[in-house]
């Protein structure tokens, strides 16, 4: 595999320029839209932090593609494509909520080989390389060591059209409820993910996600020893919209739980 060392670097310079200014305005008045569902929010934050990772990685790489969220594919031919997120976790960063995070990840030939989710307010910093582990700044990371489902601690998020039960996603909620386990929603799938890799919680689900969500969170999770798949165990990909993801001990068990309504 080619040296990334010099994408490593344009990744961290994008993620640590759009989290410049994602911190000068957090907590402050800005311009806020909805897209089509109400409650899908967009702040004027979500697009000047595009425009500069945008501008960061073309002013390194001008022939490389972007698929983000905000731009949609722009002129999707080359090799190199990078996946960006501006702020995964708007609503919260609207409501001044300080989960959130900034996820740039670089796909080459079709394999995700970098990636990083940088929450600037809390000054978390959580990167991978492929084949090299996880990180959460300087430290490595991996998953936790629960064995059992019951002994767990999950998180979950809903698409923006939940209240049509979208992919089932209430009657899985409810499942897992009613196994009388913790479930969290934060409201940021990209660091769902990280808090998987890094231990904080044991396994996530969610029904309905876009490929600038997962990818960087994918490779961070599979370099810490996470298992991803979809809600039948089948093979994991950031185009195809379920995720179940978990430290590998429980996945079974959530599968079960999953299974017990169409997934
Ligand atoms: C959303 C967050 C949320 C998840 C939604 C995503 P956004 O991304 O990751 O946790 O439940 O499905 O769309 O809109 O904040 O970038
Ligand atoms: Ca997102
Ligand atoms: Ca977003």
């Amino acid at each position: 595999m080619e040296d990334l060392k010099k994408y490593k670097e344009v990744l961290f310079e994008a993620a640590e320029e759009a989290g410049k200014i994602i911190t000068e305005s957090y907590n402050t008045v800005f311009r806020i839209g909805r897209k089509k569902e109400y409650n899908d929010l967009v702040t004027e934050v979500d697009h000047k932090s595009e425009k500069k990772i945008i501008e960061v990685i073309h002013k390194h790489f001008p022939e490389h593609n972007v698929l983000s969220e905000e731009c949609g594919d722009l002129n999707m031919t080359s090799d190199y494509v990078w996946i960006v997120d501006p702020i995964d976790g708007t609503v919260n960063y609207a409501h001044a909520l300080p989960i959130f995070a900034v996820s740039i990840a670089l796909e080459i030939k079709k394999e995700i080989v970098l990636g990083v989710v940088y929450n600037p307010v809390l000054n978390e910093k959580f990167h991978a390389e492929k084949g090299k582990g996880a990180y959460l700044n300087e430290l490595q990371i991996s998953v936790s060591k629960i064995e059992k489902l019951r002994d767990s601690l999950l998180v979950t998020g809903f698409p923006y059209l939940a209240r049509e039960n979208t992919g089932n996603c209430i009657d899985h909620f409810n499942n897992f409820i009613k196994e009388g386990l913790p479930i969290r929603r934060l409201g940021s799938a990209a660091l769902d993910m990280c808090y998987v890799a890094c231990g904080r919680f044991d396994g996530f689900w969610e029904v309905a996600l876009n490929p600038w969500d997962m990818a960087a969170g994918y490779l961070i999770l599979e370099e810490a020893g996470g298992k991803l798949s979809n809600f039948k165990g089948e093979e994991f990909s950031i185009y195809k919209k379920q995720l179940l993801a978990s430290n590998g001990m429980i996945h079974e068990e959530m599968m079960e739980v999953l299974g017990k309504v169409e997934c």
